[in-house]
């Protein structure tokens, strides 16, 4: 246990695991939900958005509260910060969220099926920026051709970033995927993206003026 924080979910528990989605596929799980109808062929939203490292998840809760009939999936690899969006979400009346907390690389490879997902968002995917852990960053060649896999054609991928050498690897990773497309194209990335909402790390960066890369890759 973590010193100070509360473990109690003052409501609905929006945290599942990886052996629930083996057993009921991602629409039963999405389908078990108050008002949802039991697990059926026919998913509750046929629109599936993924993101990686939602932090303090605010990010994830706007979006969820613009589409309710899409179903979220928010993967984070903090205990502590997916325990206190569980508690952040049972207070409120969403429940087109759900929550994993495991390493994104293997939610992807292990639990997201090919063609299935519309939209992956990584924001500020922690920079590594010591040469000798940059082997740690999440977006590899490897991983994005994961992605890329489970992408239905014509969806798509957002990262962001405010670490310019990782903004070049990420350049260079998504633009060498054949499966992919750059959506902002002739230009690499974009430094801002007019009416996109700021996570917390982003309105740290922003108010010290770093500069910010948005990438949008798009399934061939
Ligand atoms: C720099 S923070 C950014 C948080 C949030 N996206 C934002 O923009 O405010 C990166 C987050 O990604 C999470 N993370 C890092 N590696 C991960 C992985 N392999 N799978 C899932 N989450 C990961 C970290 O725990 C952290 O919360």
């Amino acid at each position: 246990m973590t010193r100070g924080l509360k473990y109690d979910i003052p409501g609905r528990d929006w945290r599942i695991d990886p052996d629930q989605v083996l057993a009921q596929g991602w629409p039963g799980v999405f389908a078990d939900a108050p008002g949802g109808s039991a697990p059926s062929p026919r998913p509750r939203s046929q629109r599936l958005v993924v993101e990686i490292g939602f932090g303090r998840g605010e990010f994830l809760v706007d979006q969820a509260e613009r589409n309710p009939d899409t179903g979220f999936i928010g993967i984070e690899l903090s205990h502590k910060r997916c325990l206190k969006m569980a508690r952040r979400l049972a207070r409120t009346e969403l429940s087109n969220i759900r929550l994993l907390e495991l390493r994104a690389e293997r939610v992807v490879s292990e639990l997201l099926t090919w063609k299935s997902v519309d939209c992956f968002w990584i924001n500020f995917p922690d920079p590594w920026p010591k040469k000798r852990h940059a082997l740690r960053r999440l977006l590899r060649a490897d991983f994005v051709r994961d992605l890329a896999l489970r992408l239905r054609p014509g969806g798509v991928v957002y990262v962001a970033t405010d670490h310019p050498e990782y903004a070049g690897q990420i350049a260079t990773v998504l633009s060498g995927d054949s499966l992919l497309s750059n959506g902002y194209a002739p230009m690499p990335y974009l430094p801002e993206v007019p009416g996109r909402l700021a996570t917390s790390f982003e309105i740290e960066w922003r108010a010290l003026d770093r500069d910010l890369h948005y990438f949008m890759y798009v399934r061939v």
